[in-house]
């Protein structure tokens, strides 16, 4: 197996060092539902019956698909963000990719060294990552353009990348800010997804607004997980954005953001509710499951959800009857403005037969 020569020092051993294999759920992010995926699955076995298509439109991580990811059930899978279609390309939309062949990839991927600075390391080294860390990122990323040989591999190599990445970075978990003191010296290391290629054989996954495909789209079920509050998920996950991208944009500012309208959400602005008015509108599915966080009133204003549960309930109630599900929820937060008595509220809604 020969790779193009690179115009870098270049040291691969072949070593056996990435046997290791990671699953979608091993990484941090805002939001995500792997702590409720049981109350989830009880609320579709209890109310939906057996079910041909499930849709996380909001998908972020995908756990919530990934688990209803079956020979059975065609999954389709959607997010705002480049950087989590890439990840949710590979988990649950790799249908074609040869194992031994993405093993050595990342394994060569693993044995690059280099001292020279790169877009990435001049931009984020001793900010977000060590400057080492920072060099070999920007590195491996460059050298995935140059050695994926289809869209599926490139998806698969990023999605190591990006999963590797986020173990290494000085950050709380976002990247809104960077710790001031270096705290995060661990070498970067690129492990191998975890597939279940025989599951993905139906599956869709796509990268649009949800308001978009909504109307493109039917399912049995559709999940909708939006953005709570005025933290736009392009804000938080820049870097890794950036990074999946690799446009090499400028960047701006001391979290050294590039420009993101275009990644703007509704969801986190003030028309957040005419949004989601639209997007059930425009549904066509038997049953509605919504996730929207009981975040409470709290200090920061930026924190308070943009919908009410009133509100969410009066328009499921322009589909089919609903109802609201429950559970204690103990939320991943950056530390800085847990409310008490958090619940995670599921609204269920059984779609109305049209006539
Ligand atoms: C609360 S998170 C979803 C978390 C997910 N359920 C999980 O378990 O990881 C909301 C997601 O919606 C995405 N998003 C925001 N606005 C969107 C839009 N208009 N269309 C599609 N996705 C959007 C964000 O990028 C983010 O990943």
């Amino acid at each position: 197996m020969l790779y193009p020569a690179i115009n870098e020092v270049c040291n691969w051993q072949k070593t056996s060092t990435t046997k290791k294999k990671f699953q979608i759920q091993n990484r941090r992010f805002l939001g995500n539902k792997h702590k409720l995926l049981d109350l989830i699955k009880d609320i579709v076995k209890e109310n939906c019956g057996i079910i041909d298509s499930f849709c996380d439109i909001f998908a972020g991580t995908g756990v919530v698909g990934n688990c209803f990811n079956d020979e059975k059930i065609k999954v389709i899978s959607n997010d705002l963000l480049y950087s989590n279609y890439v990840s949710l390309r590979t988990f649950l939309g790799t249908k074609f990719l040869i194992q031994s062949e993405l093993d050595n990839k990342i394994e060569y991927l693993n044995n690059l060294e280099t001292n020279k600075d790169n877009y990435f390391s001049i931009n984020f080294g001793n900010r977000y990552f060590t400057i080492e860390n920072a060099r070999k990122i920007g590195f491996i990323r460059e050298t995935i353009e140059e050695i994926s040989e289809n869209a599926e591999e490139k998806a698969a190599l990023i999605t190591s990348l990006i999963y590797a990445a986020d173990k290494v970075a000085n950050t709380v978990g976002h990247y809104d800010a960077y710790r001031i003191k270096m705290d995060s010296y661990s070498r970067l290391k690129l492990l191998v997804p975890d597939i279940d290629i025989e599951n993905n054989a139906r599956n869709m996954v796509l990268n649009e607004d949800a308001n978009r495909l909504v109307r493109k789209i039917s399912c049995d079920v559709l999940y909708i997980d939006p953005p709570y509050n005025s933290r736009q998920y392009s804000d938080t996950y820049h870097l890794l954005e950036n990074l999946a991208v690799w446009g090499k944009p400028k960047v701006y500012g001391k979290a050294k953001k590039m420009k993101r309208t275009h990644l703007k959400s509704n969801y986190c602005l003030k028309g957040a509710l005419d949004a989601f008015k639209d997007l059930i509108e425009n549904t066509r599915c038997a049953h509605i499951l919504v996730s929207y966080n009981n975040t409470g009133e709290s200090k920061h204003g930026r924190s308070n959800a943009r919908i009410k549960d009133k509100d969410i309930l009066t328009i499921l109630k322009t589909k089919g009857e609903s109802q609201i599900f429950e559970r204690e929820y103990q939320a991943f937060t950056a530390g800085r403005s847990i409310t008490n008595n958090h619940k995670e509220r599921i609204f269920y809604c059984k779609v109305k037969k049209q006539l």
